[in-house]
């Protein structure tokens, strides 16, 4: 059967014709039999097979035998579900295009195989009926790579559609060409709409470009894809969704795919954003409160500081410089210690032992080193923490100075009440004294001058007269310092009066001590009694010499001195001449300073000081509207100073007068004085003097005399009565009587700077006295 399709065609000699067949055959034999396929004739009409290939037994697993008798009964092997569509194909009748089939066979083992099969019809030649030629073949791995194929695609949409992310996938190129349903779900777009380039419109036009960008980086780079962008979802708005992509590559490592995702991430971009907006406006608040608690900081008048409890200062803010002076890096790098005031260092070491302790302190005070080198008091309150502690600290040195000065002017006043409390009982008692002294004196003149009695009465009067002399000048001193003196003031040359003195000083204070005077040129004049001024000056280098029992220097010395408004000084303001008197001597200590003024204060023992001098130093410069300041210290000698009222202008010093030889006047005194002796006394040295005399007792009893048309040519009152003054009594009696000559006697300061215009005459006083004030008064008046 063989021959009849492998006969070579021109072979037409017997004998190598049968050789050429025989070989032909055996080629054939050996190619069948080595190739997997089966080759297999049949013979359709007859329903035979003519010949299959060994291939056959291997594949079907059993012997094609039967085939041979009949063909039909190769539908046995196969698969009973394959069978009905292989009987039909077969019913066909067969193009000559031939048919191709797969089908399953069953094993007699009862394995199963895929089979191939191809059959075409063959043209036998001549009247032979056809014959059908077909390759078998065991397709078995083909279908079940296919199957597995199509299942892992179906594992793969499965898996693709079951997550919540969306999947996409794109051709290397970045073409892309897969979106699993989760895609279509949040975009709305038809499938297959947005394959390629068409997705390009599902971006939000502001993410559009850095997303292509990104994704054309990965795609030259094959880094993975990563970004965050906004995609428009069905509803037409867009949500964030994140990005990713990642390559696969074959064998040779040649990308074949891109697998992404788009993840949702909407809500979680929306709780990013209030998170960092709650964070930043956190961050903002922050922000307000640091800068607010460094204004505080910064603008504090007060001094902040965290100090370690080494006493090192770790922090300080700008009070510090504004308050010290330093600038912060040289507060801060100097060790703290070295600021404070040496007389502080315990203090602030038992702090610091405190605070150590942990105990909080409320109130604590030392001195620190400003830069211009004086000490500023600051008072603290500290708070200790672990090994730092806080300190907030205030300037308290202008209060503790006003405090200081407060207390001083308290101290003043108090010192300056006690004056006046003393000054008002000794002026009391100073004027009762005068009153009494000057009948006493007037008498004893009076004796003396008549000559009364022999030698002895003579010698007893002088010694009454000089006791009543010394009665007179402490009377006056007592009057000086209740500032009752009636005083003259004038401006007086004080350069002038100072250097005439020196001389006299100098005896006073005698040969172990040197006298200077020391006077600035073109002083002004000051406003002085200048006989007061003499006596005050004196009294001053009195007390000096006392306190330079062995010797030393006496500096007397004047200059021009203004106190302007609002200074420190113990001085009002004002214009001032200043005489001071320096001495070398012993000194005072604070207490002694502190008394100094007050009268019968001596430290002189009894007898030997009356304690009157400075009491009346400083009554007469306080009188005159100036001061008396003192400033000494023990063992290194004392300068009293005397400030005097600068005068408008300076007046000739009167000259001393001479003792005028009493001459005797003429003429009707009208005498007036409450206190009787006082009067007598005047009343007798009038008539001595020569005149005569109507008294009255009181201002009303002259009046009334006068009403009553008594004549008299010149009235003598006393100032200070019960009831109308002497002064009002005067001008009075200038109304009815213009010019009328009038001697005003006065024992009182009270009556100072009152009718400066009225001649006066000071208790008490002597017929001379009287007489020069007289003949004053009447000279005057007539003028
Ligand atoms: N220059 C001085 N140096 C040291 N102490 C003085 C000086 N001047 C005054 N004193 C002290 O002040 C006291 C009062 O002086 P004050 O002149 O008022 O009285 P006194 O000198 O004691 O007595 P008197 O002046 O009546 O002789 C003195 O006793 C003395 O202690
Ligand atoms: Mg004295």
């Amino acid at each position: 059967m063989m021959n009849d399709i492998t006969r070579p065609q021109g072979i037409t000699d017997g004998h190598s014709i049968e050789r050429a067949l025989a070989e032909s055959e055996e080629r054939f034999r050996q190619l069948a039999a080595a190739v997997d396929q089966v080759f297999h004739i049949a013979d359709p009409a007859a329903g035979r097979l003519l010949y299959v290939s060994p291939a056959y037994e291997r594949i079907w697993g059993c012997s094609p035998a039967p085939l041979f008798q009949d063909l039909s009964s190769f539908l046995d092997a196969v698969h009973p579900d394959d069978r009905t569509r292989v009987e039909v194909e077969q019913a066909q009748p067969l193009t000559a295009d031939g048919t191709d089939i797969e089908y399953r066979i069953v094993r007699p083992d009862g394995t199963i195989r895929w089979i191939r099969d191809r059959v075409f019809p063959v043209d036998a030649g001549g009247d032979t009926p056809g014959r059908f030629a077909g390759i078998a073949e065991d397709v078995t791995e083909r279908h079940d790579a296919d199957a597995r194929l199509r299942e892992s695609e179906a594992r793969f949409e499965a898996i693709t559609n079951s997550i919540d992310q969306m999947i996409w996938s794109t051709r290397p190129d970045g073409y892309h060409d897969y979106y699993n349903e989760r895609w279509y779900e949040f975009t709305g777009v038809p499938h297959d709409s947005t394959d390629g380039d068409a997705w390009n419109g599902m971006f939000h036009p502001d993410d559009r470009e850095r997303a292509w960008a990104t994704w054309r980086r990965s795609l030259a780079t094959a880094e993975p894809y990563h970004i965050e962008y906004r995609l428009r979802h069905s509803s037409g708005e867009y949500r964030w969704v994140l990005g990713r992509a990642q390559c696969m590559r074959d064998v040779d490592g040649r990308i074949t795919r891109w697998f992404g995702t788009c993840t949702d991430i909407q809500e979680i971009v929306e709780a990013r954003e209030l998170l960092a907006r709650s964070r930043a406006e956190l961050e903002a608040e922050v922000v307000q409160r640091t800068r607010e608690r460094n204004r505080a900081w910064e603008m504090s008048s007060d001094l902040f500081a965290i100090m370690g409890l080494d006493g090192t200062l770790k922090v300080i803010n700008p009070a510090w410089t504004t308050t010290l002076g330093f600038d912060e890096a040289t507060l801060l790098g100097r060790p703290f210690p070295e600021q404070v005031h040496p007389d502080d260092h315990d203090a602030v070491r038992a702090a610091v032992e405190r605070l150590r302790r942990g105990e909080s302190i409320a109130r604590f005070e030392d001195r620190l080193r400003h830069a211009d080198g004086s000490w500023r008091w600051i008072t603290w309150s500290l708070v200790p923490e672990g090994a730092i502690f806080y300190a907030v600290g205030r300037d308290v040195t202008d209060e503790k100075r006003r405090t200081a000065e407060l207390d001083a002017a308290q101290e003043a006043l108090r010192q300056a009440q006690k004056m006046e409390a003393m000054g008002q009982l000794t002026g009391g008692v100073a004027h009762d004294f005068n009153n009494l002294l000057t009948p006493i004196v007037g008498a004893l003149d009076l004796l003396q001058r008549k000559g009364v009695g022999g030698e002895r009465e003579q010698r007893l009067i002088r010694g009454a007269v000089q006791s009543a002399e010394r009665a007179k000048t402490l009377v006056q001193r007592l009057l000086a310092f209740a500032r009752r003196q009636p005083l003259q003031p004038v401006a007086v040359d004080i350069a002038k009066l100072v250097t005439g003195m020196a001389d006299l000083v100098a005896s006073t204070t005698g040969p172990q001590i040197k006298v200077a005077v020391d006077v600035e040129e073109e002083l002004p004049a000051a406003k002085a009694d200048p006989n007061q001024l003499e006596m005050a000056l004196l009294n001053l280098a009195v007390n000096a010499r006392d306190a330079m029992p062995d010797g030393g220097t006496l500096r007397i010395s004047a200059s021009k001195e203004d106190v302007p408004e609002g200074s420190a000084s113990r001085v009002n303001p004002g214009r001032y001449v200043r005489l001071s008197v320096a001495d070398t001597g012993s000194g005072m200590d604070k207490a002694t300073i502190a008394r100094a003024t007050e009268p019968f204060f001596s430290t002189k023992g009894i007898g030997k000081g009356t304690g009157l001098g400075l009491s009346m130093v400083h009554g007469l410069a306080s009188q005159l509207g100036g001061a008396l300041t003192i400033s000494s210290r023990p063992g290194l000698g004392t300068n009293v100073q005397l400030w005097l009222v600068q005068a408008v202008e300076t007046t000739k010093l009167p000259s001393v007068q001479e003792p005028a030889p009493l001459a005797t006047g003429h003429g009707i005194a009208l005498l007036v004085d409450d206190e009787e002796l006082v009067r007598q006394s005047t009343a007798d040295m009038l008539a001595d003097l020569g005149y005569q005399t109507i008294e009255a007792a009181s201002a009303e009893e002259a009046l009334r005399l006068l009403d009553k048309g008594s004549y008299f040519d010149f009235l003598i009152t006393d100032h200070l009565m019960p009831g109308m003054t002497g002064v009002d009594l005067a001008r009075a009696m200038r109304q009815q009587r213009p010019g009328m000559p009038v001697l005003l006697v006065s024992g009182y300061a009270a009556d100072d700077g009152i009718a400066p215009d009225l001649p006066r005459l000071t208790k008490p006083f002597r017929k001379d006295e009287l007489w020069a004030s007289l003949s004053d008064a009447l000279k005057w008046s007539s003028v």
